[in-house]
C-alpha cells in the first residue's frame, strides 16, 4: 500500500468541523478510486486557539518545521482580531514558508442561487500575492516612538508635511512581483487559460502598483513561444469590480497584489453564492498550504451548518497539485450532481442540510 502523509491544521470557529466533514468525503474518495491501495496519513498540527491551548503560542515552530518538511498541508480558517492581539497567523505561514501565489479558482457550481443573473459567466483564478504589500505587518500606531521617529525622517528627509499619524509600509518588489507572473503563466500554459489580466492602482500608487503592472508585462514579453495562445491585458483595480459585474467572461486569470486580491476574492466569491464555496492554495517553490477563501464565521450561531465545500475543494486542488486526479474529480463531479439536485447547506439550498447530512451526499453521490 502506498502512503502519503499530509498535514492539517484544523483552524479556529467552524474549523474543527468543516474539517472532520471534508476529511470524511477526502478519505472515502481515496477508498473509492484506490480501493486502499493507497491511503492519506493525515498528521495534526497546530496554530490558533488549539495550539494556545496546548502550547502557549498561536504559532509553534513545530508547525512550521513540519510544514517545511512535509512541504504539504491543509488548513481551516485562523481567527485574527482587528486592532489587537497576535499578528494575523495566516499572514505569518504564508511569510514564513514563502508562499508567495495565493491561489483562488472562483467558478460557478450550477444550482446555486447566486445574487446575479449569469452567475454561470464567472470562470475566473486569482493570483494574489501573498506575501508584500501592506500585509507585511510593518505598521506602527499614531504616536508610538516609532511613528514618530519615521515622521520626523519623511518630513525632514523626502519633504513630506506628515502630522501625527499611524504608519503602514507597502513594499513591492520587482523580484516578488515577476516569480508570481512566472506562476500564473505556468499555471496558464498548464490548464490552457487564455488570457491573463493584471489588476493594479498603478494610476494613483506609481511605484508599488504601477510597477507591479510594469514588472508583469515584463515577464509575459520575456517568456518563450508556449505563450502565443495567451492574451494579456491591464486593468485599474476600481474599474475591475464594476467588470467583473458586468462583463465577467471578459476575465480568465486575474494577476493582483495582496490586498487587491483579498478584495476581489471575496467579492468575486460572492457572485458565485459566496465565499462558503470557494477554495484557495498558498504555493512557494517547494511548500504548499491549501486553505478555504473564508474566515472562522462567527456569525453562523451553529457550525454543525457551515458549509464546507471550500474547504472540500480546497482539497480537490490538493488533490491536483499531487497528482491524484481522479480523486480530485470525483470529487469536484459529486459536488456538483449534489447541488444540481438540490441537497446542501443553508447558505446555498432551502433544504439546508447540516454539514455532515450535505458530505454523507456528496460521497453517496461517488
Ligand atoms: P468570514 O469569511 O469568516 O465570514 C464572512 C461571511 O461569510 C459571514 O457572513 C459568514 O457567515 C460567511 N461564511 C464564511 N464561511 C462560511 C461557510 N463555510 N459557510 C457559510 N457561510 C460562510 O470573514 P470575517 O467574518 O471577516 O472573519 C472572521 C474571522 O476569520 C476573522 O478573525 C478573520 O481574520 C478570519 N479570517 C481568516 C481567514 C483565513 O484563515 N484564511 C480568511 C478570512 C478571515
Amino acid at each position: 500500500m502506498e502512503k502519503i502523509q499530509i498535514l492539517y491544521i484544523e483552524g479556529d470557529g467552524i474549523g474543527p468541523y468543516i474539517m472532520k466533514s471534508a476529511m470524511k468525503v477526502w478519505n472515502s474518495a481515496m477508498d473509492f478510486i484506490y480501493k486502499g491501495k493507497k491511503k492519506i496519513i493525515w498528521k495534526e498540527i497546530y496554530a490558533g486557539k488549539k495550539a494556545i491551548e496546548k502550547f502557549g503560542t498561536p504559532l509553534p515552530e513545530e508547525t512550521i518545521k513540519l510544514l517545511k518538511e512535509f512541504k504539504i498541508g491543509i488548513k481551516g480558517p485562523l481567527e485574527t482580531q482587528v486592532g489587537s492581539g497576535y499578528r494575523s497567523l495566516n499572514v505569518a505561514l504564508r511569510q514564513e514558508l514563502d508562499l508567495y501565489a495565493c491561489i483562488r479558482p472562483v467558478k460557478y457550481i450550477k444550482g446555486i442561487n447566486s445574487p446575479v443573473k449569469n452567475p454561470e459567466k464567472i470562470d475566473i483564478i486569482i493570483f494574489r500575492e501573498n506575501t508584500e504589500d501592506v500585509y507585511c505587518g510593518i505598521e506602527w500606531e499614531e504616536n508610538s516612538e516609532e511613528s514618530n521617529e519615521l515622521i520626523r525622517i519623511l518630513n525632514k528627509k523626502f519633504g513630506t508635511n506628515l502630522n501625527k499619524a499611524s504608519i503602514g509600509i507597502k513594499p513591492i518588489s520587482e523580484y516578488k512581483t515577476k516569480r508570481l507572473m512566472r506562476k500564473a503563466i505556468e499555471y496558464a500554459i498548464k490548464k490552457n487559460r487564455k488570457k491573463i489580466t493584471i489588476v493594479h492602482k498603478g494610476n494613483i500608487m506609481k511605484y508599488t502598483e504601477g510597477n507591479f503592472r510594469k514588472w508583469c508585462y515584463e515577464v509575459f514579453n520575456g517568456f518563450n513561444n508556449q505563450i502565443n495562445h495567451l492574451e494579456i491585458n491591464d486593468i485599474i483595480a476600481d474599474n475591475m469590480f464594476q467588470q467583473l459585474l458586468l462583463n465577467p467572461s471578459n476575465f480568465d486569470i486575474l494577476i493582483t497584489t495582496n490586498l487587491n486580491g483579498d478584495y476581489l476574492s471575496d467579492a468575486a466569491s460572492a457572485q458565485i453564492g459566496g465565499v462558503g464555496l470557494v477554495p484557495g492554495a498558498n504555493i512557494g517553490d517547494k511548500i504548499a498550504l491549501f486553505e478555504p477563501t473564508h474566515g472562522t464565521a462567527p456569525g453562523i450561531k451553529n457550525p454543525e451548518m457551515a458549509n464546507p465545500t471550500s474547504l472540500i475543494l480546497s482539497g480537490v486542488m490538493m488533490f491536483e497539485y499531487i497528482g491524484f486526479n481522479e480523486v480530485a474529480n470525483l470529487i469536484k463531479n459529486s459536488i456538483e450532481k449534489t447541488i444540481l439536485d438540490g441537497y446542501a447547506t443553508i447558505d446555498i439550498s432551502p433544504k439546508a442540510l447540516s454539514t455532515n447530512e450535505y458530505v454523507d451526499k456528496i460521497i453517496e453521490n461517488f
